[in-house]
Order: structure tokens, then C-alpha cells, then sequence
């Protein structure tokens, strides 16, 4: 059933360019219109949403934070991105053109699922986007987009969270199409790049053993600091998660425009510092993490860089290099957080941790 794996985790890790490839399918009319199944909202309910609220938890909540990234871009509407557990006793505001987008992977998260029913009673539109056919959460919302990733069954999130990824940007996507905006353009050119992801994972996958000799030579260390930027940064907390919740160290995720205004006092000699690395662009992203990345050198740290093939700019600051293939950078996080991953299991693995059932954790919080 582990499909010769050892842990459920790995072979869901591995499932991921499947999973992915799923969750793409079928969305596009022969004309090449997008499509989601179960929207159920009209395209004028849409039009007239002027504020969308991500809430979820976890892993759900870092997917969220990247869905902020793309649908701000594509659509131009305002995204907040919310812990389920926080926003119904902030007392937010929230009206009939509010789109609320819930993500959970289980459907019956206590948090989340308390949350829409919060925003419901206010008559906010609720999405939900879920991995679980029938649960609460798609239950009671007005639309769902469902994940393609089939069960889940490690208590670590990983193909959930890769499908979430892929159902935000299909989300995105949808909201640019409707609205008409100027990226509403490009959404062919970006389906492309989707649909070409299964095969970049895949490659990814594919130089896991590297990942699991750097896992086996971090076996006496205590502490990991994870550094991202933009679309990175909710990778860097995705993995800093992965590794607290499987490998039971002190794991913290920052943005590394950060670093300075309190957290690089914690980088000491040979502190690993994880480094997700943008795409070289355009933008002074990839300039910005550079200089982040020499500052924490410079202060002793072993730094572990995930960088794009063909990046050499990096090298003379990478400890280790860990080469991505070249995507476009709000779609990174789908390549990036597989290292992490496997970063994580391997670790647990090799520290003689349960991976799939982690102290203290179960695979669904129906609690609040
Ligand atoms: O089922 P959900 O997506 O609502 O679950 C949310 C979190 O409990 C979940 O992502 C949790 O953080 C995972 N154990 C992370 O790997």
C-alpha cells in the first residue's frame, strides 16, 4: 500500500507530479476557456467581489499566503490571508461582495469550518478548496473547487499542498478571465507553465538523493533557519512547518527582508540557513535574497541554497546548491518546497521518528 516506500509521506511526495497533473485536467474548453466544475458562483457575483479572505490553517494557511501572491497579480482584487483561528474574533469586515476562500485538505478543520459559518451569517460568498469529496467545509460553502490529490494519508501535508497551489492559481486564474483584466491576456501562456509542471517536480524527484545526503549530514542539529521572499517566503514557513511537525527541531521561516530588523541576532557559526532563491528576473528579488544570503554568510552561516538551474550567480554564497528548474516565480513554490519536503522526512527518517504519525499531531484538527 506504501507502494515500497517506508512512510506513507514519501510515496505521497512522490505522487506529487500525478497529483498535480490531475488537478489540472480538464479544466479548459476546447476554446480554451477556463472552467471549474463546481464554481456554482455566476460570473456576475464574481465581477462584483471587491475582497477576497483566504482562511485556513497550517500548511492550508502557507498555500493561502502564496494564493495572495497570484491572485493580487492576475486579478487586481485584494487579497487578506487570514488563520481560521483568528478571524472570527476580530471582527471582520465582511459583506455580500466579500469572496471568502477556504482551504483545507481534510474539509473538517473545527477552525475553518466555524470560520465560514461566521462569514456565511454575514452573508459573505464562501469558496472552499478541498481535497475531500462531501465534507463540512465544502458542505457549507456556495462553490468548491476540489483537489485532485487523492487520500492523504501521512499526517504531514504534502500533496495536498501542492494540489492547493495548483487549485489557487486555477482560482486566480478564473477570477482574471471573468473580470477581464489585462493579465486575462495571458492565461493561456500560464496554463502552459502549469501544465508543465508535473514534469519539473519529476526532475525535482528525481535528485532527491542529494536532499537525503544533506538530511543524513544535519542529524546533530538543533536549530534550521529558513529564509524565502515573495512567493518564496511562504515556502520558507511550509518548510521551517515540515520540519517542526516531522523532525521535532526548532525550525523558523522568515522573509529574509527580515533578517535584519531582529532575526539574523540568532545566526551563529554553521546555524544552517535554508535560502529558497527566486528566479533571476526582471524584478530586484533574486538581487535582494542574494544580499540577505551574503549577511548571514558573513555572520557564519552554512547556507543552503535552492536556486534555479543555470543560476551562477549564486554560487560563490551557497554552502550547498540545490538547482530548481526555471519557472516563473509566483509558480516556484510548486518545484521549491519539494526539496523541503524530502529535506524533512529524510531527517525524521534518520532520527528514528514515526513520519507519518508525528508526536502530538493528528491528520485532521476537528477541535478548535
Ligand atoms: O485539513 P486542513 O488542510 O484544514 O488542515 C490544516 C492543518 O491542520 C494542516 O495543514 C497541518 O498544518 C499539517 N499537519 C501540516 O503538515
Amino acid at each position: 500500500e506504501k507502494d515500497g516506500h517506508d512512510w506513507f509521506m514519501r510515496k505521497e511526495i512522490f505522487e506529487q507530479p500525478r497529483a498535480v497533473a490531475d488537478s489540472l485536467i480538464g479544466r479548459r474548453t476546447a476554446a480554451g476557456q477556463l472552467q471549474l466544475d463546481e464554481m456554482r458562483l455566476a460570473d456576475e457575483e464574481l465581477r462584483d467581489v471587491d475582497k477576497i479572505i483566504i482562511i485556513a490553517c497550517g500548511t492550508s494557511f502557507y498555500a493561502g499566503m502564496v494564493a495572495k501572491y497570484a491572485i493580487e497579480h492576475w486579478t487586481r482584487t485584494p487579497v487578506e490571508v487570514e488563520l481560521a483561528s483568528e478571524f472570527r474574533y476580530r471582527d471582520p469586515i465582511i459583506d455580500a461582495t466579500t469572496l471568502i476562500v477556504a482551504i483545507s485538505q481534510s474539509g473538517e478543520t473545527a477552525d475553518t469550518l466555524q470560520a465560514i459559518r461566521h462569514a456565511r451569517a454575514q452573508r459573505a460568498k464562501v469558496l472552499a478548496i478541498c481535497n475531500t469529496n462531501g465534507s463540512s467545509i465544502p458542505r457549507e460553502s456556495d462553490a468548491v473547487i476540489y483537489t485532485h490529490a487523492g487520500p492523504e494519508i501521512g499526517v504531514a501535508s504534502t500533496k495536498g499542498f501542492l494540489t492547493q497551489l495548483v487549485a489557487c492559481y486555477l482560482l486566480a486564474l478564473y477570477i482574471a478571465q471573468v473580470k477581464g483584466t489585462r493579465f486575462g491576456d495571458e492565461i493561456d501562456e500560464i496554463m502552459e507553465h502549469l501544465e508543465a509542471m508535473p514534469g519539473h517536480i519529476e526532475t525535482v524527484l528525481e535528485r532527491a538523493e542529494e536532499v537525503y545526503a544533506l538530511a543524513a549530514d544535519h542529524a546533530g542539529t538543533r536549530s534550521v533557519l529558513f529564509l524565502g521572499r515573495h512567493a518564496g517566503y511562504p515556502v520558507a514557513l511550509e518548510g521551517a512547518l515540515k520540519l517542526k511537525e516531522l523532525a521535532y527541531l526548532h525550525a523558523e521561516g522568515f522573509a529574509a527582508g527580515e533578517l535584519k530588523h531582529g532575526p539574523i541576532a540568532l545566526v551563529e557559526d554553521n546555524l544552517p540557513v535554508l535560502c529558497v532563491v527566486p528566479p533571476q528576473g526582471r524584478d530586484h528579488l533574486h538581487g535582494k535574497m542574494l544580499s540577505g544570503i551574503q549577511e548571514v554568510r558573513a555572520r557564519g552561516a552554512r547556507t543552503i541554497c535552492l536556486a534555479e538551474d543555470g543560476d551562477s550567480s549564486i554560487e560563490p554564497y551557497a554552502d550547498v546548491l540545490i538547482r530548481l528548474p526555471k519557472v516563473p516565480v509566483l509558480l516556484q513554490p510548486l518545484v521549491a518546497i519539494v526539496p523541503l519536503q524530502l529535506f524533512a522526512c529524510e531527517l525524521a527518517t534518520v532520527l528514528g521518528h514515526d513520519v507519518d504519525q508525528p508526536r502530538n499531531l493528528a491528520k485532521s484538527v476537528t477541535v478548535e
